[in-house]
């Protein structure tokens, strides 16, 4: 019998066909190789011939990376991220024509939505900052009036773009300081206004529908740097939501996010926690509460917007040990577990994928065929059947 054909999907970075984490999919790909998967990597713009074939990209140690025209895979692990050009518009027309094929994950929301959506649950709700989709400078003047610390987010943004933080001074409560980066991601220069000027600063950010109006968290660690936690949610090879790892971050001097791509530096989790709350009593609490809180929110999610295997939670730890989630990533990197030498968690965050993929494929529904069939959410449905969860 030939081996299950798990096809990774990902879009180009530029027209000259350059792809993010190969080095990743490499890995992925022996790792399947090992376990009887057949992997390789494809973009919505390799298919071709009526759809009928991929022009897929392969790996193996003797050749490195190849070209291949190859059929449709029996399962799709989608890495796509958001992209504003046509080919995520490509991606779209993919994911609509090819809905009934079996994937791994389907997409999630913007930030805004996934926060309404978490709001529902009451037991998440102590866990989620306040937060208002910006609609005009009364929501910011509000949410600064109640609280001395804001974020203005993009409810689609990544890695740190457009980001700002607004904190009131203590000593001039009409003034306050606004931080950040644009678009770009590039650092801009501080600036100290009066309350009265900040509507002017913000107007050409766009903000209407677009931005979300956040509730800050003190995180700045006695250096002045501000830290969070990412936390790596995946299913494993029985199917089961499982806690692959946790790691700290610290964000570069002078910035107010920590993402690694914006320069921030990974750190062991009881390393960094240590730092910031000193009984170890409550930092076990901690660490066990925001275990079982990233298990429940992936699979809620699971639950409400249909498959997925797994999620990266932004946490953040006030003084108190109070917990919130800042954002939730459903195409995470893994790198942060790199970085601090957890090398087992680091192959575990590579594998699990693999093995759910397995897992899935072993639990298909008995008609599942590559080719296009029909009807299209009949074989949706009947794989969760399959898997025993909630059907919506
Ligand atoms: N409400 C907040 N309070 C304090 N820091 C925050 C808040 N929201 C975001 N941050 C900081 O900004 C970073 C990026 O925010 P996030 O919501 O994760 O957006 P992105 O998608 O750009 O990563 C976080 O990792 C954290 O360092
Ligand atoms: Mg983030």
């Amino acid at each position: 019998m030939s081996s299950p054909v798990l096809g990774i999907m990902t879009l180009y970075l530029n027209e000259h066909r350059a792809l993010e984490e190969r080095s990743i999919y490499r890995r992925m790909i022996l790792e399947g190789r090992k376990r009887g998967l057949d992997i390789y990597v494809f973009t919505p713009a390799d298919v071709h011939s009526g759809g009928r074939q991929i022009e897929a990209m392969v790996y193996d140690e003797k050749n490195g990376w190849s070209r291949e025209w190859r059929a449709f895979p029996d399962l799709i692990f989608d890495r796509c991220r958001i992209q504003r050009n046509h080919r995520f518009q490509q991606l779209l027309a993919f994911r609509e024509k090819y809905g009934h094929l079996l994937f791994l994950n389907r997409p999630l929301r913007n930030k805004w939505t996934i926060h309404q959506t978490l709001s529902e649950q009451s037991a998440f709700r102590q866990h989620l900052p306040e937060t208002i989709l910006f609609q005009d400078m009364s929501d910011v003047n509000r949410m600064l009036k109640a609280s001395p610390l804001i974020y203005l987010k993009p409810i689609n943004g990544t890695g740190g773009r457009g980001i700002l933080r607004v904190e009131r001074s203590s000593k001039e409560p009409s003034t306050v300081l606004v931080q950040g980066r644009d678009q770009k991601r590039r650092i801009i220069t501080p600036r100290k206004v009066h309350l009265s000027r900040l509507g002017p600063l913000l107007q050409h950010w766009n903000m209407k529908d677009k931005y979300l109006v956040q509730k800050g968290i003190q995180l700045q660690l006695p250096n002045g740097r501000v830290h969070d936690y990412r936390m790596l949610v995946q299913k494993n090879g029985e199917g089961e939501w499982e806690l692959t790892g946790c790691a700290g971050r610290m964000g570069a001097e002078k910035s107010v996010t920590s993402n690694l791509h914006g320069g921030g530096q990974a750190i062991a989790m009881q390393r960094l926690m240590k730092q910031w709350i000193p009984e170890e009593e409550l930092r076990e609490e901690v660490t066990a509460t925001a275990a079982k809180f990233g298990i429940d929110v992936a699979s809620f999610l699971e639950d409400t917007y249909g498959d997925l295997c797994e999620l990266a939670l932004d946490l953040a730890i006030d003084k108190s040990g109070q917990i919130y989630l800042l954002e939730v990533n459903p195409k995470p990197a893994r790198e942060v577990f790199a970085r601090i030498g957890e090398r087992n968690i680091y192959y575990k965050a590579i594998t699990q994928p693999l093995e759910y993929a397995l897992w899935v494929y072993r639990n298909r529904p008995a008609q599942t065929v590559r080719k296009p069939p029909s009807p299209r959410t009949a074989t949706s449905k009947a794989t969760r059947l399959k898997r025993g969860r909630r059907v919506k």
